[in-house]
């Protein structure tokens, strides 16, 4: 299989063969400081350029390589992209209408802007399989691990990016809007762009208050 660049770095990326041997870890100054240094980027700070379809693609195929117990796959994507994004703000703005009829029309026109904050917004589907007997739980847990190794991938590739799930995750007429099954939830939209302003530290949990041993 011939390599392939997948970011405009030219970040060279074979795909292993199915089987082959791989190693277990890939010591790294750069990505335990990227990691010590992680920060979402408030979608507000998000700007252009966004990642191209080949970073996106990028990002993408290491989001879905998360942790996944028995090959499940209970997660898939759906992609905001240009007029894409204010189709979707339509959607939003008419369910917000509805509720606050008498809302000033700011607070409306936010809402039909709300995905034009970043150039691309990545919707992160949990897709359970109830009969399947890896637990539900595990399902759900495996695509919170599918955003969380997207706001990592985004990071690794020089993209700012927030994980949030906002109002409309939870909004009947949008779940309806993204043709979302009974069995499927929001796990979140995460917002992919430039970083206008660089967000600042935030209070971290202190570890010996989490900290117990057995
Ligand atoms: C499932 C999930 C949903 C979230 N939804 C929101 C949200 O709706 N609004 C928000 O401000 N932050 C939300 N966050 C938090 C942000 O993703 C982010 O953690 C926060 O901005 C702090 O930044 P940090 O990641 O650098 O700690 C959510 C986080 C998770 C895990």
């Amino acid at each position: 299989m011939d390599a392939r660049d997948t970011t405009p770095n030219n970040i060279p990326y074979t795909p292993p063969e199915l089987g082959a041997s791989l190693a277990p870890a890939h010591p790294s100054v750069d990505a335990v400081n990227m990691l010590r240094l992680r920060r979402s980027c408030p979608a507000d700070m998000l700007g252009e350029p966004g990642p191209d379809a080949a970073v996106l693609e990028a990002i993408l195929t290491i989001a879905a390589r998360a942790p996944d117990h028995r090959r499940v796959t209970p997660f898939r994507f759906v992609v905001f992209e240009g007029d894409a994004r204010a189709r979707f703000g339509a959607v939003l703005k008419a369910a917000f209408v509805e509720d606050q009829p008498e809302a000033e029309a700011s607070k409306a026109e936010y809402e039909a802007a709300r995905f034009l904050r970043a150039p691309v917004v990545v919707a992160v589907v949990s897709s359970v399989d109830r009969a399947h007997r890896t637990p539900e739980w595990e399902q759900i847990l495996c695509a919170g691990a599918v955003c969380q190794n997207m706001l990592l991938a985004a990071s690794a590739h020089g993209f700012a990016a927030q994980w949030l799930t906002e109002w409309y995750a939870y909004d009947t007429r949008v779940r309806a809007a993204l043709g979302l099954g009974e069995h499927e939830r929001i796990a979140g939209f995460v917002y992919i762009g430039a970083a206008m302003q660089d967000p600042k530290e935030r209070a971290r949990p202190v570890l010996s208050d989490i900290l117990t041993r057995f």
